[in-house]
Formats: C-alpha cells, structure tokens, sequence
C-alpha cells in the first residue's frame, strides 16, 4: 500500500493519462491536485479513445474511487460535460467521485480575461480555459470556492461582488461589454444542483483514507517545465505541476508520499510559446510530429517536436524527486536511422552547469547532442523488455543513466496493452 505521485516530466502531453490509467488497477485512489481542464489526458480501450480535463484519470476503473482536489480549479461546464460524457459510454461513477470542498472554481469572467490577454503584448500560448486569471483571484483570496455553493446568499454576495470589479475592468481597461451578473448566478446554481452530492472535505477523506492502508495515486497535469516555479516563467502554467505540488494540492501531507513516478516522453514536445532548446524545425521535427500524432487533447494545436532532451529532464528529476520512470511513445523512434539527445547546454562556448529556467537564456543556449543509431523497426507490438531491438535498449539505458532514474515502463503504443514492465 502506498502513496505515489505521477508528474509530467517535460512541458506536458507526456501520456500521463495512459500510464495513470494502466496503474489505477493497482490502486484505491486516484486523486488530481492541480490544473484544470487546460489538461487533456488520453485514454485508449480498444478502439474508443477517451480525453479527461477534470476528471482523475482512473475512473474507467470501476473500484477505483476518483478525487478532484483542493488546488484543481473547476470550469463548472467542462465538469459537466465530462460526467455527461462518462454517463454517455455507461461509465457508473456514482458513490466514487468526490469534489474538494476547498477548489476553486473558473468563472466566466476569468475564460474571458485569458482570452483578451492573449490578444495583447503578454501572450503566453494559454490554453484559453481561464486558468490564470482563476489563480490570480484565489491567491488575491477573492476566489468562489466550492464550499461557496453551499450557502446560497453568500454565494450571490460574492459573485456580485467579484462582479463589479470585473465588469468595472472588463469596460474601462479592456473596452469589453459587462457581463451579466445573474446569469453568472444562474449557472452557478444550476452547477451546485448537479454536483453537491460529491462535494467534501477530500484532505480529511484521503488522510483517513491512507491511516487504513489504502493506496492512493497522486495525478499531475501538464508537466514540470509548466511548473510556475519551476518551469520556463513566464511561459509556464499558473500551478505547481512538480510533486510539491501534490501535497499542497490535496492536504495528504509529504511525509506520507512514498514514492514519486515522472511519466518521460522518449522525445520533447511543447505546446504554445517559449523557449525549448532541442526543438525542430527540419523534417525530423515533423515526423516526430507525424508519427506521433503530437496534437494538444484540449486545443487541437499542433505541438513544436524535438528531440530528447537529457539535461532538462535531469533537472526535473531533481525537483521532483523521481525515483522511477515510464518512457512513453518509444515506438515513435522507431522511423529514425540516427537519434539524438541533448546531454548538456552551451553560452558562448561554455558550458553550463545548471539547467537555466530564465527564459532569455534558455533562448541562447547551444544544445549539446549525442548521437544514437535508430533501430527502424515496429516496436508496438513488443511486450518483453529482451525483445527489444539492441539499438532501444542502448537508448533506454543511456536515458537512464543521464537522468539519474530507473525505468519501470516502457510505452510502445496508446493502449494499455502496448506496456512493457521491466
Ligand atoms: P497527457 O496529457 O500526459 O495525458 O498526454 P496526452 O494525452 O495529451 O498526449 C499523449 C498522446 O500520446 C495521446 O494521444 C496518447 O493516446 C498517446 N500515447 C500515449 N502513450 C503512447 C505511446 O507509448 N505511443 C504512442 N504512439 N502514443 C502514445
Ligand atoms: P496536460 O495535463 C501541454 C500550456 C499551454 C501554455 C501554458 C499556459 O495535458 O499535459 P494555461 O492554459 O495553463 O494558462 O497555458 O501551458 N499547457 C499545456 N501544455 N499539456 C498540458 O496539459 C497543458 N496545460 C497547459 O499550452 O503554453
Ligand atoms: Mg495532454
């Protein structure tokens, strides 16, 4: 029985949603600590492929109780939309879902706010879910929380009252047309109507959870490099994807976490701007993308695709404190007759000897390559670790050994099928 985090190790769409999933027959809990519905974490059964934005990734597990935690912030209709979907393909998860009581919820005025700042000079690439502006307000502490739908005028109080300053901004500042305050109100109670029953107080219900040995999986969005501390500001997300993030997103305190498994992508991908030192912009660059379908779940954007990068994902091995690793999308590698990985970073001939997050510098950087023979095979279908061609294998070993972890998977395809434990 233990407690584990799964962090996205590079700038998301790592596959953390097919990994979660494939360990969820394992666990009792799977619990999201941060993000939103900028999040799309896929799900491939068969031929039915599923995309989550709120929803824990375990849920197509029917024993698995599933947990939307205090420092995920909730867009009232893309919550519904997912339950809607889940009911749509007769997935029961009545009695095995809980909401925190404590997350914040994304109103419309914070999906609009996004969007027109990404219309101005701050443009980041968002995701135009109203992530930042949600964070910017819970950390303002003007936030609507969960718990604010249970007392009806408060709530109406609140909403009013966030309201004026908004439409008093959306009007002077941006030159928007206010927003209708009792419509927002409306919604609001509509929303409360369908969810109350799974409201709670998840921090006490996984800390009783975890005192009568159950096993919990802690499920990060997007990825390391997106971290707001951590990662690439200011092109970053605006939470804590790193495990740090695991704890104070869902009150299970860090001395109860056991072990922490960074999800590794066999190449990088990043979506929306800033800087990424291996990117391609050469026909390698769009196979990667080709062959792996590097398409965002909740955008459709195309995802700028590079190679491997050892230095960064050292890094975040580092902050995150991986122990064990999943490769994903090896398979992808497989139409390459030379594979390279990025083994450090140069500044006018020097090399550096810390990863830097500034973005600036990052943008100056000369990435350092080791080259690596391609084995140009289908690996798909592969199920033992042995039956892999020499070539993978060298490759596997050496990711290993330059990012300091140990690899207890490997994906070879979307399927849960397509795993190999090693
Ligand atoms: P997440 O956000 O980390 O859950 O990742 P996404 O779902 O956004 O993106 C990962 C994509 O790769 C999805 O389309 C998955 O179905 C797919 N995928 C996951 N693992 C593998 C793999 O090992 N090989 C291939 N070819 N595709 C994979
Ligand atoms: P999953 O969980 C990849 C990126 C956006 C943008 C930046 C800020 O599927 O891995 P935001 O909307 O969060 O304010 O956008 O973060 N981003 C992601 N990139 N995967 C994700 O989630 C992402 N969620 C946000 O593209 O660059
Ligand atoms: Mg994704």
């Amino acid at each position: 029985m233990s407690v584990s985090i799964v962090v996205g190790s590079q700038w998301g769409d790592e596959g953390k949603g097919k990994v979660v999933d494939l360990l969820s027959s394992q666990v009792d809990i799977v619990v999201r600590y941060q993000g939103g519905a900028n999040a799309g974490h896929t799900i491939k059964i068969g031929d039915k492929q599923y995309i989550f934005h709120l929803i824990p990734s375990g849920i197509l597990h029917k024993n698995v109780i599933c947990v939307i935690g205090n420092g995920v912030v909730i867009e009232p209709q893309a919550l519904l939309d997912e339950l809607k979907m889940l009911e749509d393909n007769g997935i029961d998860f009545e009695g095995r879902l809980f909401i925190s009581h404590n997350a914040h919820l994304i109103m419309p005025y914070h999906k609009l706010i996004d969007s027109i700042n990404e219309q101005g000079t701050q443009k980041i690439g968002t995701t135009g879910r109203g992530i930042g502006p949600c964070y910017i307000d819970k950390y303002a502490r003007r936030g609507i929380r969960i718990a604010d739908l249970l007392n009806k005028d408060d709530l109406k109080i609140k909403i009013r009252k966030n309201l004026a300053e908004k439409n008093n901004i959306l009007e002077k500042i941006y030159d928007h047309a206010k927003l209708d305050v009792d419509e927002i109100i409306d919604e609001c109670l509509a929303f409360d109507a369908k969810i109350d029953k799974y409201i709670t107080d998840t921090a006490e219900y996984l800390n009783d959870a975890i005192s009568k040995n159950k096993s919990v999986l802690l499920e990060g969005a997007q990825g390391a490099l997106l971290d707001v501390d951590h990662g690439t500001y200011p092109y970053v997300t605006s939470s804590n994807p790193t495990s740090g993030g695991a704890c104070t997103g869902t009150g299970i305190p860090p001395t109860k976490i056991n072990n922490v498994i960074g999800i590794v992508k066999a190449y990088t991908t990043r979506v929306g701007l800033g800087p990424f030192p291996t990117e391609l912009f050469d026909e390698d660059g769009q196979k990667l993308g080709k062959i792996g379908a590097e398409f965002g779940a909740t955008t459709g954007r195309a995802r700028r695709c590079g190679w491997f990068d050892a230095f960064l994902v050292n890094y975040s091995r580092k902050i995150n404190g991986i122990d064990r690793a999943v490769i994903t999308k090896l398979d992808v590698l497989g139409h390459f007759d030379e594979i390279k990985v990025c083994i450090g970073y140069e500044i006018n001939g020097k090399r550096l000897k810390y990863f830097p997050t500034s973005s600036a510098e990052l943008n100056s950087v000369v990435p350092i390559y080791q080259s690596f023979k391609g084995w140009n095979s289908e690996i798909s279908e592969i199920t033992k670790y042995d039956d892999l061609p020499t070539e993978a294998k060298e490759y596997l070993t050496f990711i290993s050994s330059a990012c300091g972890f140990e690899i207890k998977y490997i994906s070879v395809g979307p399927k849960r099928s397509q795993t190999i434990e090693l």
